[in-house]
């Protein structure tokens, strides 16, 4: 499978497609239908009930996507958050520098200085018109916005979402009266002015992300759940693998994570972040965790593990990071702010600044691998096996033919079913034809109404992967797919 075909069958489903088609696209900008919105949505709610709702020890915030800029200050965004950028001389076109040396040379030059990469760029050329290109420089993603009248103040779009969790810590710790260790959850928008947005999903300018900030106290860093994570295996990627050029084997996390503060910890966000994907709909046969090299960390990380996703045409490529950011955050608001709010004081009287793990998953990036594993085709067929809680439709209600009371019968068994369920009604076409518009938008259940029911009121029940028919009464209807819909 290839990512363009991926794009143009979700433009046509429904799912995801260019914003303003009509006028040219923007770059990195993608619309939602109404399937793909239902998508995106279900997948967060099965995050949120996944590490928020299940999880005594994490709360939620939702926080503003216009920003104070000395946020950024603090988190070291204004200084760091860039990438290298370079313009061909002669037609004007412009390049992200490290992803321009990998298409043209192959080689990786992650976590390579200004200085290495125009190394390497002095001796290639454009690749659209030949021209030479100009010397690298650095160009800070975050799009900047005023606020205000008369030229107000300059302000940022989130680049994250996670900034405004360690920037409100007082508020968060004091005001949700828990004890370190605890977390702090939030999804939405982020904004990255992206040089080079490319690949469907997989690189934009505006996307979400869900991610969790876990405070802990680098002195007393058990975790509980430890046990229920240590044996996890997964195909693993660590830095000494990668230093000897060997591709990684399956291992337990908790072999492969490092020997600092917060160790199980780490072990369990990841493990946990493993589950999350799989329970949604994640090929975990496409799956591995692969650490970063120490140049490609970012700013504020001590140890970074990556789960990336293998995509035939692609190769592996990150899908979510489980950073360790020490008390880097933590310690920049407390100097920035000016405050001491950012430190715990302990039971026996000693302070801290709590350290932080992060899960930060993107959104669409999620949602691409669930379409890519998903994705099905046979001679008579295109379908998606979603998993049923994250199918923008669960259950879809079919009269066989549109007449003799078989309607009237079939919305009524919608009417109950919508009480429960995500249901779609549809009685055009024939009931083939129906069968695969569903099958096409991954909906795992169709109930079709025919003659019999008005007889004896029982349905017949499809299944979408193996098309299975089974004949329900309507009175067990309700408790049949709520027992294969729940997780
Ligand atoms: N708070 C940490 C942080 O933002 P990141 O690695 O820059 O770390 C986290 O981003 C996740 O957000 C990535 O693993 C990816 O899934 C998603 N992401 C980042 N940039 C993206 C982009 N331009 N388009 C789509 N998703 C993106």
């Amino acid at each position: 499978m290839d990512i363009r075909r991926l794009a143009d069958f979700a433009a046509k489903v429904n799912i995801a497609f260019p914003t303003a088609e009509e006028y040219g696209g923007l770059s990195g900008f993608y619309d939602w239908g109404i399937r793909g919105s239902q998508l995106k949505k279900n997948v967060k709610d099965v995050w949120w009930r996944y590490f928020v709702e299940r999880k005594d020890f994490v709360v939620g915030l939702d926080g503003s996507i216009v920003t104070h800029p000395r946020v950024w200050e603090a988190s070291g965004h204004v200084e760091e958050f860039h990438d290298p950028i370079t313009r061909c001389r002669s037609c004007g076109r412009t390049f992200r520098a490290d992803h321009l040396i990998e298409d043209l040379t192959g080689k990786s030059v992650e976590g390579a200085s200004l200085e290495e990469i125009n190394k390497i760029l002095s001796d290639l050329r454009c690749p659209a018109c030949g021209g030479e290109l100009e010397p690298a420089t650095y160009f800070n993603l975050m799009f900047e916005t005023r606020v205000g009248p008369y030229g107000g103040i300059t302000s940022y779009l989130r680049p994250e979402t996670a900034q405004l969790i360690f920037a409100d810590f007082p508020r968060l710790y004091i005001g949700n009266r828990k004890r370190i260790p605890f977390a702090v959850a939030q999804m939405g928008k982020a904004y990255r002015n992206e040089i080079s947005p490319r690949n469907f999903l997989f690189r934009l300018r505006e996307f979400e992300q869900m991610e969790i900030e876990f405070f802990f106290d680098p002195e007393d860093d058990a975790c509980p759940f430890y046990d229920d994570v240590k044996d996890y295996e997964v195909l693993t990627l660590t830095v000494e693998d990668q230093e000897n050029g060997r591709d990684g084997e399956v291992r337990r996390v908790s072999e492969v994570v490092g020997d600092y503060p917060g160790r199980e910890w780490m072990v369990y966000w990841v493990v946990e972040s493993l589950r999350f994907l799989e329970l949604v709909g994640v090929d975990m046969g496409r799956v591995r965790i692969r650490q970063q090299l120490p140049d490609e960390r970012a700013h504020y990380s001590m140890d970074t593990w990556d789960v990336e996703f293998r995509f035939d045409d692609l190769g592996w490529k990150e899908i979510e990071g489980v950073a360790h950011r020490s008390d880097y955050d933590l310690s920049r608001h407390a100097k920035y702010s000016g405050n001491d709010k950012y430190r715990i004081k302990r039971e026996d009287g000693t302070e801290f600044v709590p350290w932080v793990i992060e899960p930060s998953f993107g959104v669409e990036r999620v949602i691409l691998s669930i379409l890519y594993s998903s994705y099905r085709e046979d001679e008579k067929r295109v379908w998606l096996s979603f998993k049923p809680w994250v199918a923008p439709v669960q259950v879809a209600v079919f009269p066989l033919v549109s007449k003799d009371g078989l309607p009237e019968k079939a919305t009524k068994i919608r009417d109950l079913l919508r009480r429960f369920f995500r249901v779609e009604y549809d009685e055009k076409g024939s009931i083939g034809k129906r069968y695969r518009r569903q099958d096409e938008v991954g909906t795992p259940y169709a109930v079709t109404v025919d003659y019999q029911t008005l007889e004896d009121n029982t349905v017949t029940v499809r299944e979408r992967d193996s098309m299975a028919q089974e004949r329900v009464g309507v009175d067990d209807l309700v408790d049949y797919l709520l027992e294969r819909m729940s997780w």
